[in-house]
């Protein structure tokens, strides 16, 4: 092959070459391999000497107009290499002066912080926290707290019953557990005296939704049970807790009060915020608000769970934590807690 085609080759090849590479780090192998000392071009250039002047003038020519235009080509696939490149990283850009999007806080749901409120008091008067099953069976949330079947205490509770079989060997069936006193029993079963617990909880009535109504409530059960517990011992850690939630000034009430599963069974109130007593809206013009049902735990309960009730007692009670947030906040609709609305919950 003649120079001039040489030439013509290398120039081809090395022009289709250029144009593929896509990475400005390709470039300088480019021209190492096309312009370089060990290049086609330079060993051509080289090689001139040896010819016939004429044939030298020509070929020398020739060769020196490939590397020119080899040279303006690479300058100019460099300038396009650094135009896109430019045109890249701005697109990439992250403006480092604007200010940081907000990343929002959130908090502890008002029922939440109310039962912590509460566990913790009791935990400082001695008791433990345990936690239960929402889905139940009737054996525990009824007849094991002496609610037997036909009694008119379970009309009360209307009740969520679960569709499945009964427990193997009973007729025990399954429920939504329709208050937390189940875990009385359950704890009474299971544990060493003595006992001294709360039971924070989700339980469910079968029941229409209004402001002060749920299908879906919390309550803390509470339970101490040892040898020689006293009415006295129910009323002053009942006290105590009233004082240490609700402050010093409030007033408490105890009255009688009927729940199969204690004897004897009381209920307390507390002194209406709202009105100081006088009788408001909030306390429904009577000035005192019932917070909890409580009472000496029933013998036959005991009994039930293998306690001896001659040498054992305890009491129990049951608080509703709704309403606690909804008189301390003035909240006049229990549905606003799970509506989901953070309007709502921003504001606790
Ligand atoms: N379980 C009762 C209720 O839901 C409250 C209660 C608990 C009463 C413990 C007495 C003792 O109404």
């Amino acid at each position: 092959m003649d120079i001039k085609s040489q030439l013509a080759e290398l120039k081809k090849q090395a022009l289709a070459e250029l144009g593929e590479i896509n990475l400005s780090s390709d470039i300088e192998q480019w021209r190492v391999r096309y312009m370089g000392k060990k290049s086609q071009l330079t060993e051509i250039l080289r090689g001139l000497a040896g010819l016939p002047i004429e044939e030298r003038k020509a070929a020398g020519a020739a060769s020196n107009a490939l590397k020119a235009e080899l040279e303006t080509a690479l300058v100019a696939k460099e300038n396009e290499m650094k135009k896109l490149e430019i045109a890249k990283s701005a697109e990439e850009a992250i403006d480092v002066t604007l200010p940081g999007r907000p990343c929002p806080q959130g908090h502890l749901h008002p029922v939440t912080q109310a039962i912590e409120e509460m566990c913790s008091i009791f935990q400082g008067l001695g008791f433990q926290v345990v936690e239960g099953n929402e889905v139940e069976w009737d054996h525990y949330n009824f007849d094991a707290l002496n609610i037997p079947k036909e009694h008119p205490a379970r009309d009360n509770m209307a009740t969520f019953w679960m569709n499945g079989e009964s427990k193997e060997g009973t007729d025990w069936k399954m429920l939504l557990r329709t208050h937390t006193s189940p875990m009385q029993a359950h704890i009474m079963e299971t544990t060493k005296l003595p006992i001294r617990i709360v039971v924070p909880g989700r339980v469910y009535r079968y029941e229409a939704t209004d402001a002060t109504h749920l299908a879906m409530f919390t309550q803390i059960e509470g339970l101490a049970v040892d040898e020689g517990i006293t009415f006295a011992d129910l009323k002053g850690t009942l006290y105590e807790f009233v004082r240490r939630f609700y402050g010093p000034d409030r007033k408490v009430r105890f009255r009688t009060d009927f729940f199969p599963f204690v004897e004897p069974g009381a209920e307390i109130a507390v002194s209406c915020a709202s009105c100081g007593g006088s009788g408001c809206r909030v306390c429904g013009n009577s000035g005192w608000i019932e917070i909890l049902g409580c009472g000496m735990v029933h013998p036959s309960v005991l009994e039930g769970a293998g306690i001896d009730s001659t040498k054992y007692s305890g009491f129990a009670f049951g608080v509703g934590i709704e309403r606690i947030p909804m008189l301390r906040y003035g909240i006049e609709d229990v549905r606003n807690y799970y509506s989901g609305d953070l309007r709502f919950l921003r504001q606790f």
